[in-house]
């Protein structure tokens, strides 16, 4: 057995193993090392795998190598083909062999297709996304790493981890002393039942106003900062009001994550680092002789380890711990807790170095398991601003695209009378506007939000991809034949090029997974599905299900069942609910 390989859950090995063992007689080059080398190539018109042969380093020109191998190598029930092309050895797939495992494989494993469960077996992953400050605004970063964060969780899951969703909310810190006071002043509770969220950013903003206004010795910011101050020393009554804040905001980010189809294993937060861990932390950093002491303050200086990093605060003059400090306290409770084989951090690129800092003191302090942590990072979202402002908020930009993809919808008059809840429809295909757009190219980029781009029905969007998924199912309505009928179908009748190259593409899918799991890039799978779906609306001109013999079109439809499955599978794996009309 080849380690990597999964031909239960992957076509696609079925086939590699098969060249592999051939390779292998021929050449007696080692397994895996032959397994690693095969790759899928860029385009269908080059194979279905593809070898570069100077990666076997077999003695010899590689040329010439590749033109004598291509000759000896047994073809039949799984290559039909091999093509030396320069040093490359193009691996062509029997079809016929091909479309039944493929197509029987997605009908009957339907949403486990494409799932490789031995991959994690046995071994867990925490992902840190989305991450919020409560009393600020839900700005672009956290939009963005809610969506990446969210892909990443459901691809782990898919690959067999445990995984352990957490919500780090920026819920500690001065502001809080600065809002528990603000609240005095102008808070009301009615609202703050009502929309929390934007009252406590509206109260924050008024207080922080006045604040600006009387100065930093002005007894309201003193009271500010008292406030806080006796939050830090456990102060019951003034923990109070903040934990109503906390709760009500959380409540309704629940709602909020839901409509993206996201529920976190853990709220926890700045606040939730408890102060006797940094303390601890802090004793280690001293007992190594890290710390200095600059008018008070404590700082280690980490340009010892890497020039880049720089000296870094982990401790103010007044005793408080700082952003720094909670997460390194934060990331030896959750090692503790959950003894994890991998952390992702989901942030945006702007706290590159805020993450190697708390990495490379955790790496400092001796623990082993910080090089199981990951930073995955991206860019900034431009021009992302609501109709009525600039300040943005998750649950705005969703209802606005929301009535945005009501006005698209509506302008098919015919269509749209036939939607059931034409509210649901146009919240669901708005919100995988929102989403494509961030996940379709690669992620460290920045991208400019176009709210016309993004909700149109053409071109790579979101709702493009609904449409697809629609038609999909309309076809299968249509169509009159049952699912179950679907296992029955005589596939050999599937002989067109359109039909084969779709299949080919629909087989590729599990090695997508794999892949989008080294690169963790959500636009991995987007392409791969504009992809497919650019392929299946080819087949549509030719491969026709209406009018055509019963088996012809059960034929054909088990082909666009099984292109469905996967575009149903792709598309949940980024986090879309797929309709099945719009
Ligand atoms: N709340 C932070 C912010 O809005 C993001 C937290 C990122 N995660 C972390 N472990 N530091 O900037």
């Amino acid at each position: 057995e080849i380690p990597g390989s999964n031909p239960e859950n992957n076509v696609v090995d079925i086939f590699r193993n098969y060249i592999v063992q051939e390779l292998h007689k021929l050449t007696s080059i080692d397994v895996q090392v032959i397994y690693n080398a095969l790759n899928t190539p860029a385009t269908l018109d080059k194979g279905d795998l593809i070898l570069p042969l100077p990666q076997l380093k077999l003695k010899g020109n590689p040329k010439e190598k590749a033109e004598e191998i291509s000759q000896q190598f047994i073809k039949g029930k799984y290559i039909e083909e091999i093509k030396p092309q320069g040093v490359f050895l193009q691996f062509y797939f029997n079809q016929s062999t091909l479309l039944s495992l493929t197509i029987n494989d997605t009908l009957a494993n339907k949403t486990n297709f494409g799932s490789l469960p031995g991959i994690g077996q046995n071994k867990s992953i925490i992902v840190e996304f989305s991450s919020p400050n409560i009393a600020k605004p839900f700005h672009a970063g956290h939009l963005r790493s809610t969506i990446i964060g969210g892909f990443l969780s459901n691809l782990y899951e898919k690959a067999g981890y445990k995984v352990t969703r957490i919500n780090y909310l920026g819920d500690w810190g001065k502001q809080f002393g600065i809002l528990a006071v603000g609240f005095d002043r102008y808070g009301s509770e009615e609202q703050l039942t009502n929309d929390p969220i934007n009252h406590l950013f509206e109260v924050y903003v008024k207080i922080n106003k006045d604040i600006t206004e009387e100065g930093d010795e002005s007894p309201t910011n003193e009271a500010a900062k008292a406030y806080f101050r006796r939050m830090e020393d456990g102060d019951e009554e003034a923990l109070k009001i903040w934990a109503r804040f906390r709760k009500l905001s959380i409540d309704k980010y629940i709602d909020t994550y839901k409509r993206l189809n996201i529920i976190y294993d853990i709220y926890s937060g700045e606040s939730q680092v408890s102060q006797e861990s940094m303390k601890d932390a802090v004793k280690l950093f001293e007992e190594k002789g890290l710390v200095h002491v600059d008018r008070g303050a404590k700082l280690i200086d980490l340009t010892k380890f890497n020039k880049k990093l720089g000296k870094c605060l982990i401790e103010k003059s007044d005793g408080t711990s700082l952003y720094l400090t909670r997460d390194v306290g934060e990331a030896i409770k959750r090692y503790n807790n959950f003894k994890f084989d991998k952390m992702i951090y989901v942030v945006a690129s702007q706290q590159d170095l805020h993450c190697q800092q708390f990495f490379e003191i955790l790496k400092q302090m001796g623990f082993d398991w910080a090089n199981k942590l990951e930073h995955v990072n991206f860019g900034m979202v431009l021009g992302m601003s609501t109709r009525k402002g600039t300040v943005v908020f998750l649950d705005n930009i969703l209802q606005e695209t929301k009535e945005k993809m009501h006005e698209v919808m509506k302008k098919n008059e015919a269509k749209y009378a036939q939607i059931e809840d034409p509210d649901k429809i146009a919240d669901l295909v708005g919100i995988s506007a929102v989403m494509i757009q961030d996940m379709q190219s690669k992620r460290i980029n920045n991208y400019e939000f176009k709210w016309d781009r993004m909700t149109s029905f053409e071109g790579d969007t979101g709702p493009y991809l609904q449409y697809a998924h629609s038609r999909l199912s309309s076809v299968q309505r249509k169509s009159g034949i049952e699912e179950s009928e679907l296992l029955k179908a005589d596939l050999s009748l599937l002989t067109e090029p359109s039909a084969v190259n779709l299949v080919r593409t629909i087989a590729q899918y599990p090695d997508i997974i794999k892949k989008a799991l080294k690169t963790h890039e959500p636009s991995t799978v987007v392409t791969y599905l504009f992809n497919l779906t650019h392929i299946v609306s080819q087949c549509y001109d030719i491969l026709w299900v209406a009018g055509q013999e019963k088996e012809l079109a059960l034929a054909r439809l088990a082909l666009y069942a099984s292109a469905k499955q996967v575009l149903y599978n792709g598309m949940t794996l980024l986090g879309l609910t797929p309709v099945d009309r719009m």
